[in-house]
């Protein structure tokens, strides 16, 4: 299966700077087979786990996280960047390459002992994912684990995240 989603991920080099090899998944999601294994990839790698929320975060996130919530019948919470969410929120920051970001989570979004997992489309040096995780820990969630559909391994958020304990899945390295 992984090399059959490999087959609809662009790469666009030199994207967003010279050298990066972007990895793009529109291609991806405007397959109906794509996004389909996609989703449904990601709800199984989680299905013997116990779930009261999936949890997704800007902007990727919300397409795929959405979805697998819709799959897993669970509702969906949104992992927003910052000044998006319109009620009182609680804030994580995290390391850009130059600089830092926040994402942003409504401090009602889950209740002290919900079992939260979180979704992204990638995970690179796993800052974002990270912060999004800490969101979760710090409203009292449970962290069921984080699923992506693509991990750049050589960036090492992956396996940073595993060794925190984190039950991390993927389905394109
Ligand atoms: C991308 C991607 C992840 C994050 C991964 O989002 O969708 O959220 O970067 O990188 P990291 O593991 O090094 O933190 P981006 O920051 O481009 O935001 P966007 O989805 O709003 O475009
Ligand atoms: N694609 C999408 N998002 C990203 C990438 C990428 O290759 N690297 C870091 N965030």
């Amino acid at each position: 299966m992984s090399s059959e989603l490999e087959a609809l991920i662009r790469t666009i080099p030199d994207y967003p700077k010279p050298g990066i090899m972007f990895r793009d998944i529109t291609t991806l999601l405007q397959h109906p087979k794509g996004l389909k294994l996609s989703v449904d990839g990601l709800a199984e790698k989680f299905s013997r786990e116990e779930i009261d929320l999936v949890a997704g975060i800007e902007a990727r996130g919300f397409i795929l996280g959405g979805a697998v919530a819709h799959v897993l019948g669970k509702g969906f919470v949104p992992i927003r960047k910052k000044g998006k969410l319109p009620h009182v929120t609680l804030s994580q920051e995290y390391a850009l390459e130059y600089g830092v970001d926040h994402v942003e989570v409504h401090a009602d979004a889950c209740k002290p002992g919900q079992k939260v997992l979180v979704i992204d489309d990638l995970i690179a040096t796993g800052g974002t994912a990270e912060a999004g995780l800490n969101l979760i820990r710090r409203l009292g969630g449970v962290l069921v684990g984080a699923g992506f559909v693509i991990d750049l391994p050589e960036l090492g958020g992956a396996e940073r995240l595993r060794k925190a304990g984190v039950h991390v899945e993927s389905l394109v390295s």
